[in-house]
């Protein structure tokens, strides 16, 4: 009887651990989703507006500016990573993102689309447990503007890149490839 009453609490609690993963899971994909679009308008119109020489500053500065409002709104480190990086502190990837993105170029290879790629996944490290969500971005044709390979980037863009990331890797993208991910970290209770 006792065998059997921990055997049916064991079920509840996984079914219960699963629902707040789902609910976690779609609240993460909501932020994203919400990040990448704030983000988007912000380029778009500064491009628009401006031009793109312009629009560097606004990723310079819009994009840190969400990862730090996420950060302290809700305790989440937001970030994105690259498969090659320009800002080193943000773009980054650990070991648990460069599994992710080797997985997502392997993915693709076989022909799965990288809208809407994803990886989810409950880790425990050292430190304690987390939630990790990782999104493939894709390099558009509007990236090449300044992913693309360094002598097809127009030369003021390219002197404003040279003189702030002098360590930039994130060059030589062609429309299409992986070019990097959106990276959610959430701390869970152990
Ligand atoms: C106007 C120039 C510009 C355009 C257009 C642009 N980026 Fe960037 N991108 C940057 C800059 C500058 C950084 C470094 C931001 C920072 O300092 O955190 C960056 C950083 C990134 C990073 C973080 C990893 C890294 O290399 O530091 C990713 C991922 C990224 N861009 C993807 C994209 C994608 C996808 C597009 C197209 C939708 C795009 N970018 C369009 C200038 C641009």
């Amino acid at each position: 009887m006792r065998i059997l009453l921990s055997a049916v609490l064991m079920i509840i609690c996984t079914v219960a651990r699963a629902d707040d993963n789902n609910a976690l899971e779609r609240e993460v994909e909501q932020v994203v989703a919400t990040m990448l679009e704030e983000f988007k308008t912000a380029l778009t119109t500064a491009m628009k507006e401006d031009g793109p020489a312009a629009a560097v500053g606004v990723c310079r500065d819009v994009a840190p500016g969400i990862y730090l409002d996420l950060a302290l709104d809700r305790g989440w480190r937001v970030t994105r990573v690259g498969t090659r990086v320009r800002n080193p502190l943000f773009g980054t990837p650990d070991a648990w993102e460069q599994a992710g993105l080797a997985e997502f170029r392997q993915r693709q290879a076989d022909g799965e689309t990288l809208e809407s790629m994803t990886r989810n996944e409950t880790v425990r490290e050292p430190g304690g447990r987390y939630y990790r969500h990782l999104r493939a971005l894709g390099t558009q044709p509007v990236c090449t503007t300044c992913h693309g390979p360094r002598d097809e980037i127009a030369p003021d863009i390219r002197a404003m890149l040279d003189e702030q990331y002098p360590h930039d890797r994130a060059v030589g993208y062609a429309a299409g490839d992986l070019r990097g991910a959106v990276s959610v970290k959430v701390p869970l209770a152990d």
